[in-house]
């Protein structure tokens, strides 16, 4: 019975989401009483980074828009991605995180990510624990718990490894009941967009860089290596001489040999484990934050490099 409920909720959180997508400018109030309530979702201990006890419906998610992943600090690629990804929608809201809307980070493996390690990764990953996203830990049964109700757990493939949990995340807004599923290959544009406005009253919709979107929504025509670069690279590297997550690329194909960044794109896991001298370098000043394989084919591959040599074109020496 139980799970047949929960199969109808989240046909209908599919549909929501469909209509959603149709109507971007839709403002959909849930009907009151509505099924992703206090009713819904259960009102499980979490501890965030910084020790403190809290109650995942009540102090999370009661009248509030949220982001709600899941994750674990020791995870190859998918992780940093999502976590690089979501930290550029973060940005994009500027000072409505943490005043209506707040991000979640919730451990799939607790026996190691305790506070403590929980809060070395907001460091890394330059997050300050005023920002309105919380990493959080809990008991692997109520975690398990939350993942189902969200919709967000894979027991097929994950009994036999963390690294295959799904990465897709929720966002949402309890008070209406609206629940829409993403990627974290979505680009935070279009998630900011969601978060800040389809989610939100249009009267919260102050935010410029979101207003910013409207015009980002008719992008004009893209190669093929800056739409891969915007959709998979963006969230960690700017084309210009600004950190992020990794190193600004300005310059890059000057100072590289094109042979090293082809390989370097295409496995940087693999050009790590070799321990090539220059990635080891970076490895170790960018954090040890690994940059993803995104398995690249070579026409991808060669688009990005393009695309990066056109911009290094463009700076005047
Ligand atoms: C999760 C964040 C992240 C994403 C996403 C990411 N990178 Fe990186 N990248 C890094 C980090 C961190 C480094 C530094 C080396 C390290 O720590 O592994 C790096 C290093 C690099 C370098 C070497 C820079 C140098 O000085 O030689 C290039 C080139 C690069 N990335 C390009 C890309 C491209 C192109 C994409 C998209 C396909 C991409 N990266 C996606 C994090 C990321």
């Amino acid at each position: 019975m139980k799970a047949r409920g929960i199969i109808a909720c989240l046909k209908r959180g599919l549909f929501i989401g469909v209509m959603l997508l149709l109507g971007s400018n839709l403002v959909w109030a849930a009907p009151k009483g509505s099924p992703w309530g206090k009713d819904y979702f259960p009102n499980i201990e979490l501890v965030n980074q910084d020790g403190k006890k809290v109650h995942f419906y009540d102090d999370l998610i009661k009248d509030k828009i949220v982001a709600i992943n899941f994750i674990f600090t020791h995870c190859g690629d998918s992780c940093p991605a999502e976590t690089a990804s979501l930290r550029q929608v973060q940005r994009l809201l500027g000072d409505r995180m943490g005043k209506d809307i707040f991000f979640y980070s919730i451990s799939i493996d607790p026996d190691h990510d305790t506070p403590k390690v929980l809060k070395a990764y907001t460091e890394k990953f330059k997050i300050g624990s005023d920002s309105g996203w919380s990493f959080l830990t809990g008991s692997k049964k109520d975690v398990t718990l939350l993942r189902k109700l969200l919709g967000l757990y894979r027991d097929d493939v994950e009994a036999a490894k963390l690294s295959e949990h799904t990465t897709s995340f929720m966002i949402g807004n309890e008070a209406t009941g609206q629940w829409v599923k993403r990627s974290p290959f979505d680009e935070p544009k279009v998630l900011a967009h969601q978060l800040g406005r389809v989610l939100s009253s249009f009267n919260a919709y102050h935010n410029s860089d979101l207003r910013a979107y409207d015009e980002a929504q008719r992008l004009p025509d893209m190669s093929k290596g800056e739409e891969k670069f915007r959709f998979r690279c963006a969230s960690c590297h700017s084309l210009g001489n600004e950190e992020g997550i990794g190193p600004g690329l300005q310059g890059v194909t000057k100072v590289r040999d094109r042979a090293w960044l082809a390989r370097w794109l295409k496995a940087p896991d693999k050009l790590l484990a070799e321990k090539d001298p220059i990635a080891s370098d970076l490895f170790e000043r960018y954090n040890k934050v690994n940059m993803p394989n995104f398995k690249l084919d070579d026409a991808e591959v060669e688009g990005l490099l393009k695309y990066l040599e056109d911009n290094d074109k463009a700076v005047k020496e």
